[in-house]
């Protein structure tokens, strides 16, 4: 008889700037533990020592230092190679859950928006790092920029490099992300994260219950 593969329990959270990720991340795990399970939290870039330095190195280059698309791309997926040899494999090889604030897909986005990086190269390159370890669900959270630059002012401190980039490239983001969704409906579900966070959390829950079989009504 044939064992039955179960599938990793692995979530990445996507989308644009303040459209909740770590809001969710809080609450999915919250929840998740509640049933009794272990979950890892993490993010991306970073996760790891070495991968957060890299973070620091992409989101803060030195004054009037710029990186170029390619150059970001191989900074995620170095980050990314180093985060899933230390940290993402591991836990998911102990049965964890693990929970990522964004993923291989926003390399797929933001280092391919606006004149970027070629898709067949991200995708290869992902492919590479990746090998077998694919989220198995991806909650890709939408929401307009009116309602996400509100948000990302709020928050303190100066605008990292990303942050500071024109409105075309926020709504080109916006856009990949939708793209995205469609290309791969089976594992990317399109959330709608204008709306409160009880309700965002309420769909988020709905999805990952029916994609790994808990019980909805738990807990
Ligand atoms: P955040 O995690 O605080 O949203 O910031 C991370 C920034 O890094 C965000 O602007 C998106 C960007 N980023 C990429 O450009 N490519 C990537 O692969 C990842 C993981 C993040």
């Amino acid at each position: 008889m044939m064992a039955e593969v179960s599938p990793l329990r692995f979530i990445t959270l996507e989308g644009g700037e303040g459209t909740g990720k770590s809001t969710l991340q809080h609450a999915l795990a919250e929840r998740l533990r509640a049933e009794g399970f272990d979950v890892v939290t993490t993010r991306e870039p970073g996760g790891t020592p070495l991968a957060e330095a890299v973070r620091e190195l992409a989101l803060h280059p030195p004054a009037g230092a710029d990186w170029s698309p390619m150059s970001e791309a191989l900074l995620m997926n170095a980050a990314r190679s180093d985060h899933l040899e230390k940290l993402i494999r591991p836990a998911l090889a102990e049965g964890k859950w693990v929970i990522c604030d964004r993923f291989a897909d926003s390399t797929r986005v933001y280092q391919s928006v606006k004149g970027g990086v070629s898709s067949n190269v991200l995708k290869s390159m992902e492919s590479t790092v990746l090998g077998d370890t694919v989220p198995t669900l991806t909650l890709v959270l939408d929401a307009p920029l009116e309602t996400t630059s509100g948000r990302r002012s709020a928050r303190n401190g100066p605008d990292d490099a990303f942050e500071k980039r024109a409105t075309d490239f926020h709504h080109a983001v916006r856009q990949g992300f939708i793209s995205l969704s469609q290309e791969e409906p089976l594992r990317c579900k399109l959330i709608d994260a204008s709306r409160d966070v009880a309700s965002v959390y309420a769909a988020a829950w709905r999805i990952v219950s029916q994609t790994y079989a808990l019980n909805e009504m738990a807990g």
